[in-house]
């Protein structure tokens, strides 16, 4: 994989504006040469903003060709204030006229995660056409981390990270105190676009570590994400960018 573009904006409402743009043209690429889009969004709180500029009239695309997975999910109601699916109903789908059919939500909150995490593969395969002994291949992924260098519900140290079979997992945080369903690191490693979202200075340290270090690093998932075929771009702001050397552009 080349190393990754990394881009430093002055705050989270430019970060969140570059990373709509750079969504809608990789879209908009994707939709010239296949005619469909098939992205995975994760939750938490950095991305919402950049959801809900992509529900405005400044980045219109034409949804019913999109579909969106989630990258994971808290093992809660969807209707839950943890919920990610909340999130991006809140900021994102009830603002636009997507196709509900078109959101593949992870039915974490099912008492037998074992079995919703079967059932989320069993929803990627039916959309993705994926030949025997693949991995689903998306196009498009967007991906938070967190200040310990997790991404999407891998955490450091999760025997989760050596999954080289499953392409969902349930997954249980002990820092958070969280299960989650997650896809797995073969599957975001499969796609095409990588599109990371960090803000603010509590990531920072960690963010110099992921760039800047000697390379993969188990402690740090997010420095696992390295599509073979497939290319990563930060999307970060000033605070967070504290440990590269780089002046927002
Ligand atoms: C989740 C996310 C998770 C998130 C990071 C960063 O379920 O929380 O998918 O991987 O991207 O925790 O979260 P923030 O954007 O809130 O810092």
């Amino acid at each position: 994989m080349a190393q990754p573009d990394v881009h430093v904006l002055s705050n989270l409402e430019e970060l969140s504006r570059a990373t709509a743009s750079f969504f809608r043209a990789q879209a908009e690429r994707t939709l010239e040469a296949e005619g469909i889009v098939f992205a995975a969004l994760s939750g938490g709180s950095t991305p919402r903003r950049m959801y809900e500029l992509l529900a405005s009239a400044d980045f219109r695309l034409p949804w019913e060709k999109i579909h969106f997975f989630q990258v994971d999910e808290r093992c809660v109601p969807p209707d839950s204030p943890q919920s990610n699916y909340r999130m991006v109903r809140e900021a994102f789908l009830s603002r636009t006229a997507f196709p509900e059919a078109n959101f593949h939500r992870m039915q974490a909150e099912l008492g037998d995660r074992e079995a919703a995490a079967n059932a989320y593969a069993d929803e990627l395969s039916r959309w993705l056409r994926v030949s025997p002994g693949e991995w689903p291949r998306l196009d498009l992924i967007c991906l938070g981390m967190g200040p310990d260098g997790h991404t999407a519900s891998l955490f450091p140290g999760s025997s989760a990270l050596e999954e080289r079979k499953r392409w969902v997992l349930p997954n249980f945080s002990e820092r958070l105190n969280s299960h989650r369903l997650t896809l797995t690191l073969p599957v975001l490693n499969a796609a095409s676009e990588i599109i990371f979202l960090a803000a603010g200075a509590d990531k920072a340290e960690t963010l110099a570590a992921v760039l800047k270090g000697p390379g993969a690093d188990e402690r740090l998932p997010a420095s696992l994400v390295r599509p073979a075929r497939g290319r990563v771009t930060w999307f970060v702001d000033e605070a967070a960018a504290r440990g590269l050397g780089q002046k927002p552009h």
